[in-house]
């Protein structure tokens, strides 16, 4: 599976809004670090978490098995399964959110922003 993926960090400094209908575009155009923005591969029966540290990259995380939401991504485009979830209700998996911790793509092609923690919906949920 193809990953696209960006940092909420970003987002959240310049202003873009999360359901902005060509947020992957304007970040793809926006200068960023590879760090911020860029594309990975996830290989099969890797979580997300992984195929992100295999590239060298520093995603946030904490329990790595489904328990405290630090890991926690949005899922703009695409799908994921998660293994385990003891954490987020049901309405924010209807919005998108997921474990990347465990988490495996199900799609082709997936487009995520990741290092959500701080968004004010997960504020509660973070141990
Ligand atoms: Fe705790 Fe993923 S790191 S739920």
């Amino acid at each position: 599976c193809r990953v696209e993926y960006l940092n909420y960090e970003v987002l959240d400094d310049r202003g873009w809004d999360l359901d902005e209908a060509d947020l992957m575009e304007t970040a793809a155009d926006g200068g960023l670090d590879r760090e911020d923005y860029g594309q990975f591969w996830v290989r099969p029966r890797e979580s997300l978490l992984e195929a992100a540290e295999r590239h060298g990259f520093a995603w946030p995380f904490a329990c790595r098995g489904g328990a405290c939401a630090n890991c926690a991504i949005v899922v703009l485009e695409g799908d994921m399964r998660t293994r385990v979830d003891h954490v987020l209700p049901e309405e924010m998996l209807d919005e998108g959110f997921q474990l990347s911790c465990n988490g495996m793509p199900v799609t082709d092609e997936l487009q995520v922003v990741y290092n959500v923690k701080s968004m004010p919906e997960l504020e509660d949920l973070l141990l």
